[in-house]
């Protein structure tokens, strides 16, 4: 690099990570934290070599209307990059790179997590106890459903979709069953406990539990709708780490409230932050305000990806994670 590439991170980082960052580039940090605006995104990709943004940021085609862009690069921090119209960037002559492989297994934790604190009524019970509304052990109290042994249904069979596969197979002796869009080779899948369904449907109807780890936007949008989720067994329950809009919220308000299915565990919401009222009034449903890659070790590793991205791409190498 020939004199320092100047970049903008949009909202604060792990430490370890901005240090390298202020050493490598000439670079601006969002020490506020707090969301940027369209306004100021758009201003930035016509201001600074490389912009860092990540979920919370929205990069809609409109940010790269009517030229002026500075720009070559966005190195997202994260995995999901839905929240970039990357066809608009590409057409802009902006590269865009994500932080895959580092957040699988804190992914899967988290949904992992989800379905045992649905299924055992792990919310309920600490609310209770927090409310001083427990009276004591009784057989009848707070009961849940059995996670050991029961069917696993996966829609997206890529990196979380099977490091999940492999803690409820070997973890919890449960069959795992999935849908994926492209064919997974059978002696691939049984590496993970897991078998391939032709589609979502075989899927929905069969599982116990249905964790989604497909991608978010187009095709994906309200792939759980009102109509799948009343293909659901009756006493499934729905775990979501992927993206909010992969569910129709109010259809899964309805769901929950008529016992379509027993209960879900979400940790992204289609309008983040903003989680429905009527999906914080619901005892069957357990919350987590996106917490899928929150470990000191993951966020660090996720900013070292995009250090590695943006000094490859700034030398004139391919970045290792290019998504378009
Ligand atoms: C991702 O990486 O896409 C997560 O959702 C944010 O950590």
């Amino acid at each position: 690099m020939s004199s320092k590439p100047r970049i903008l991170v949009t909202r604060r980082w792990p430490e370890a990570v901005e240090r390298v960052l202020a050493e490598r580039f000439d670079g601006v940090l969002n020490e506020s934290d707090v969301p940027m605006s369209a306004d100021q995104l758009a201003k930035a990709l016509r201001g600074f070599d490389a912009v860092l943004p990540t979920v919370s940021d929205r990069l809609p085609a409109s940010l790269f209307d009517g030229g002026d862009i500075r720009a070559k690069i966005l190195g997202n921090y994260g995995v999901g990059y839905n929240h970039i119209d990357v066809a608009a960037a590409k057409a802009a002559n902006i590269a865009v790179t994500n932080t895959p492989g580092v957040l699988t297994d804190c992914t899967a934790d988290i949904a992992m997590t989800l379905l045992l604190a649905v299924a055992r009524r792990a919310g309920e019970g600490e609310r209770q106890i927090r409310a001083g509304e427990w009276t004591g052990w009784r057989p009848t109290h707070m009961i849940g459903s059995k996670v050991t042994g029961k069917t696993l249904g996966i829609i997206g069979f890529g990196r979380i979709g099977k490091a999940m596969a492999k803690r409820c197979h070997f973890g919890f002796d449960m069959e795992v069953v999935f849908y994926n869009r492209s064919r997974v080779d059978a002696a691939e899948a049984a590496r993970y406990g897991a078998r391939q369904l032709g589609t979502v449907d075989e899927v929905l109807a069969i599982a116990d539990f249905v964790s989604l780890h497909c991608p978010g936007g187009g095709e994906n949008r309200h792939l759980i709708n009102a109509e799948r989720l009343a293909m659901m067994k009756k006493g499934a329950y729905l775990v979501n780490t992927a993206r909010g809009d992969v569910v129709d919220e109010p259809a899964l308000i309805e769901a929950l409230k008529n016992g379509v299915i027993k209960g879900a565990g979400l940790d992204v919401f289609e309008a983040e932050p903003n989680v429905p009222e009527g999906l914080r009034a619901l005892e069957n449903v357990v919350l987590l305000p996106h917490l899928g890659s929150a470990t000191e070790e993951t966020r660090v590793a996720m900013g070292m990806k995009v250090v590695d991205n943006i000094t490859a791409f700034f030398e004139g190498r391919e970045p290792p994670d290019r998504v378009a």
